[in-house]
């Protein structure tokens, strides 16, 4: 690939000598956040690999990644063309299609407002906060009794496939206004296979940079392709369905919210960059998509780390007899009085990582970042993963420690450590549904530590060895056990 010559006074970044033709790929191929960390401590957070004959820019460092996403925003908010990334909504995703200019802005704005509206914003009918914390509360409610059904029946159970349908089940009913039983073979099969979309799109995947291997037969891109399709179509049919019983003055839920934006002519999505109507259902598959799995995961990674602390796991039920007690159930506006479970929560994240990078970013010009010369359309890897363990943020941070967030007496959460944490990217291009994952992982977390005890069956031991692709997932573990800790009285 021809290299744009360096401006004088500036420099390339630096980074290893790759093979020719593949590059640095032999080095990266497998747990690709542990290579790149381990080479930016000899190469520093602004560095180059090669991926086939592609100069992918890899950023490190907490400050690096501000400058990069907060300060420069404009330049590095991004998203390279990559072949996978195509078949993602038919190629129409607004967070992994190429567009970072007037439409994608135009979608974005439309699936925050439609988000808000549907999940945060105080609910005028219900006695809940918000709608969010109705769906949750019941959810989890309704978790709760499965985990104990399963003792009583089967005296164990591997809680991430119920996990899976409880998280999908808040999302749907806030995307469509409904619910699925558990057993539902349609949405199962949908949601257990979120890993085939995960090994393709994962950060680094040789596939997306070698034009050879695009060519070659693959089994894992054929499912990549078929998980989408059937995606996309399961989304369809709901979208149609809203479509024929739309009535403007009574707005059910995200996709009726979202066919109103569209309609509405006043709005500025107007002129060039008007959302034509049936885009919507790819909006409606980024919101959903975007939605179900990673929460999902942040509630299976945070039941396999309170089995292997069990100390932990007490700490957090204490505080909850305390500051809730056993009378009501917990709600969100208890946060602010949990800082342990909060602590939890973040340690939690910045200890499995399970979003190790974000989705990749592209400069949209030619820009300098650290001394370092960068070319307009360079790929840009942001590596998550590398912060939460960077030991010059971190102390010990191979350690489980949610103490580490909390003020030394134990009474207050520490924000700006908190704030250390990168999880859902930083800048223009940063998660929009942030604040709906953080506030269910809380709810859904304190509801079922309320009521009970999780630990594994004898003679097992939870293996957190995370397994890399666009997340970073668990191998499943069967010998769960839960313990209701005391009697309801009066249910919920
Ligand atoms: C983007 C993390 C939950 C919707 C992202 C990105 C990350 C992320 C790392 C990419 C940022 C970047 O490229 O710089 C997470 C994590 C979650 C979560 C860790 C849960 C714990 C959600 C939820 C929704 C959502 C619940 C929607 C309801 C989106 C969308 C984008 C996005 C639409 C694309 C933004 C764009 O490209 O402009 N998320 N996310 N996410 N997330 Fe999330």
């Amino acid at each position: 690939q021809q290299r744009p010559a360096v401006p004088e006074g500036l420099r390339r970044p630096p980074g290893p000598r790759g093979f020719p033709v593949l590059g640095n790929v032999l080095e990266l191929r497998k747990d690709t956040h542990l290579a790149l960390a381990r080479l930016s401590r000899r190469y520093g957070d602004v560095m180059e690999v090669r991926i086939g004959s592609r100069p992918v820019l890899v950023l490190s460092g907490l400050d690096t990644i501000r400058q990069a996403l907060v300060r420069q925003a404009e330049d590095f908010m991004g998203r390279p063309d990559l072949p996978s990334f195509r078949f993602v909504a038919d190629g129409q995703s607004m967070a992994f299609s190429p567009d970072s200019g007037d439409v994608w802005k135009a979608r974005k704005k439309m699936a925050q407002n439609a988000l808000k509206s549907f999940s945060v914003a105080p609910s005028p009918t219900s006695s809940s906060t918000c709608l969010l914390e109705e769906h949750v509360s019941k959810e989890a409610e309704y978790l709760v009794t499965k985990f104990l059904q399963l003792m009583e029946d089967e005296k164990r159970f591997e809680p991430y496939q119920y996990l899976v349908v409880s998280v999908t089940n808040v999302i749907c009913a806030m995307c469509f206004g409904r619910r699925y039983e558990h057993d539902d073979q349609e949405l199962l099969s949908l949601v257990n296979s979120a890993q085939q979309f995960d090994d393709v799109a994962a950060i680094g995947n040789p596939a997306d940079f070698i034009p050879l291997l695009q060519y070659l037969p693959s089994r894992s891109m054929k499912l990549f392709i078929d998980f989408n399709r059937y995606f996309l179509s399961f989304l369809q049919k709901i979208v149609k369905e809203h479509y024929e019983t739309y009535d403007e003055n009574n707005i059910r839920d995200i996709t009726d919210s979202l066919i109103e934006q569209c309609l509405d002519k006043k709005v500025e999505t107007k002129t060039a960059m008007q959302i034509p109507k049936e885009k919507i259902v790819n909006l409606v598959n980024d919101i959903f998509g975007a939605g179900f799995d990673t929460v999902t995961l942040a509630l299976s990674w945070s039941l396999m780390y309170l089995v292997t602390y069990p100390d932990i796991q007490r700490k957090i039920q204490e505080e909850l007899d305390q500051r809730i007690g056993r009378e009501r159930r917990p709600r969100l506006s208890d946060r602010g009085s949990l800082p342990y479970t909060e602590a939890f929560i973040l340690e939690m994240f910045r200890h499995s990582s399970f979003v190790p990078f974000t989705i990749p970013h592209s400069t949209t010009k030619d820009t300098v970042l650290n001394g370092c010369y960068i070319p307009k359309d360079t790929c840009v890897f942001i590596n998550q993963w590398q912060v939460n363990h960077d030991e010059k943020l971190w102390k010990d941070p191979e350690s489980f420690n949610p103490e580490r967030f909390l003020s030394a007496d134990g009474s207050r959460l520490n924000k700006e450590d908190g704030e250390k944490v990168l999880l859902f990217g930083l800048g223009k291009r940063r998660c929009i549904g942030e604040t709906i994952a953080r506030w269910q992982v809380f709810l859904f977390l304190a509801t079922l530590l309320q009521q009970l005890e999780f630990s594994l069956c004898e003679g097992h031991k939870a293996d957190l060895t995370p397994l890399y692709s666009l997340t970073l997932r668990h191998k499943r573990c069967e010998h769960f056990q839960a313990r209701q800790r005391f009697a309801i009285k009066g249910g919920s």
